[in-house]
């Protein structure tokens, strides 16, 4: 996205903090088959290992992390194109996660994706208006004589022309192609649109475009957006709040001020730092370049302890030894360190140990009066670990 489309206005708060979705160690363990005869089952691709965030009504919240991470993953969970291997999707309260086809079909409305490459996701032999009128029939959403003016006024609210309803998708660009997926998301008034990366195959100049539609769809419609994507500068831009996914795992995750400004996962802080800040920029000042060495770890068989410590600077023995619980550490701001800190303030022994009854090598601590850890669900507790004094912290 262009610098000038980062740098404008961003979008605002929540209006309200009723929660719309709330995920709870979600879990999609895929079957890796051996090559005999009898396929059995030799291991599991672990592409998401317990992640819990919720959603609040008329917001978004991104889910960012390098590519393989389970990012998209979890939104076939949300949107229930996969069954979960374990874990809770409460949708308005209700647990979706091992809903039957038909138990589904109802909630299929409620809950749509946007697909990330609209030229794949449309099929070439049916016309615009048979690809947007579709939902509309299945569900009985209107009278059959209302479809095709339905379909018009969606063709209209995402900028394209009402007219071209007899056209095929091949007859649009690439941006033109993405509003129309767009248009199909919205022809059932969902609630909740998961987006996967739904601009990054688009040309620079169009993803401004189609990012300022979605805003201007979601004021409209109140919907709420689990948001996909590897660009930190649109998920900056789109969601005032962010997940950070590493190996199937959660590692941070917060409101934007607390992700940009002031993230304590040396993950999220290596990948901020690879992004052209133009606040900094404009100051001056330049973001410290952090290098990610080596390459992410096999799902299959991801490393003990904590998934990150094969990469990370700063791992010391316990790292390797027990695996760190995401810790509420602001009012809307965890991290899954063992040394949470800002850039060159991480502590030096692990904040984590007196809470998990071990020693600062990881060894269980007779000692130890093991505490609950707060923050350890789906949204944030009134109370949280506070770092500068050790203790907990209030709203
Ligand atoms: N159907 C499947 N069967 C087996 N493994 C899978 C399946 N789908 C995804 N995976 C694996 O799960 C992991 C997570 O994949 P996923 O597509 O969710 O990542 P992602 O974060 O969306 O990546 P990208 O940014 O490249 O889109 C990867 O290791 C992937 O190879
Ligand atoms: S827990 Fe250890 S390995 Fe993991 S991010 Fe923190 S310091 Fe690095
Ligand atoms: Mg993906």
């Amino acid at each position: 996205m262009s610098d000038t489309t980062t740098a404008a206005a961003t979008s605002v708060a929540p209006a309200s903090t009723e929660t719309v979705l709330s995920v709870e160690n979600l879990k999609m363990h895929f079957p890796v088959k051996g090559s005999g005869v009898i396929r059995r089952t030799v291991g599991h691709v672990k592409a998401v290992d317990g992640v819990s965030f919720e959603v609040a009504k008329g917001t978004a919240l991104g889910l960012v992390g390098e590519s393989g991470c389970g990012k998209s993953t979890t939104g076939r969970m949300v949107t229930r194109l996969y069954k979960p291997t374990e874990g809770k999707i409460n949708f308005e309260g209700t647990d979706i996660a091992n809903y039957t086809g038909r138990q589904l079909h109802p909630m299929r409305r409620e809950i749509q994706m946007i697909f990330q490459d609209p030229s794949t996701s449309l099929n070439p032999r049916h016309t615009v208006g048979s690809i947007i009128g579709a939902p509309l029939r299945i569900h009985k959403m209107v009278p059959k004589d209302k479809v095709l003016s339905r379909v018009q006024e969606l063709l209209e609210i995402v900028g394209l022309n009402p007219e071209h309803y007899n056209r095929y998708p091949h007859e649009f660009s690439g941006g033109q192609r993405q509003r129309i997926g767009i248009a199909r998301a919205l022809t059932l008034q969902p609630k909740l649109l998961v987006a996967d990366e739904p601009v990054s195959a688009l040309d620079v100049s169009i993803q401004a475009q189609v990012i300022n539609l979605l805003q201007d769809l979601q004021k409209e419609f109140d919907i709420s957006f689990l948001f996909i994507a590897h660009d930190l500068a649109i998920v900056r831009h789109f969601c005032p709040e962010v997940a950070v996914m590493y190996l199937g795992k959660i590692v941070e995750i917060g409101d934007r001020e607390s992700i940009y400004e002031r993230a304590h996962h040396p993950y999220t802080q290596a990948l901020l730092s690879a992004v052209p800040d133009v606040k900094q920029a404009a100051i001056g000042g330049r973001r410290e370049r952090i290098r990610l060495e080596g390459d992410v770890p096999s799902p299959i068989n991801p490393p003990s302890g904590c998934h990150f410590r094969t990469r990370c600077a700063i791992a010391k023995d316990i790292c390797s030894v027990v695996e760190p619980p995401l810790l509420q550490i602001g009012k809307k701001h965890k991290v899954a360190c063992h040394f949470p800190g800002e850039i060159h303030q991480h502590p030096e022994k692990p904040v984590t140990a007196p809470l998990l009854g071990v020693d600062e090598f990881g060894a269980p601590d007779p000692g130890a009066s093991p505490a609950e850890v707060p923050g350890d669900g789906p949204g944030y507790a009134d109370t949280w670990y506070d770092l500068a004094n050790n203790s907990r912290g209030r709203a």
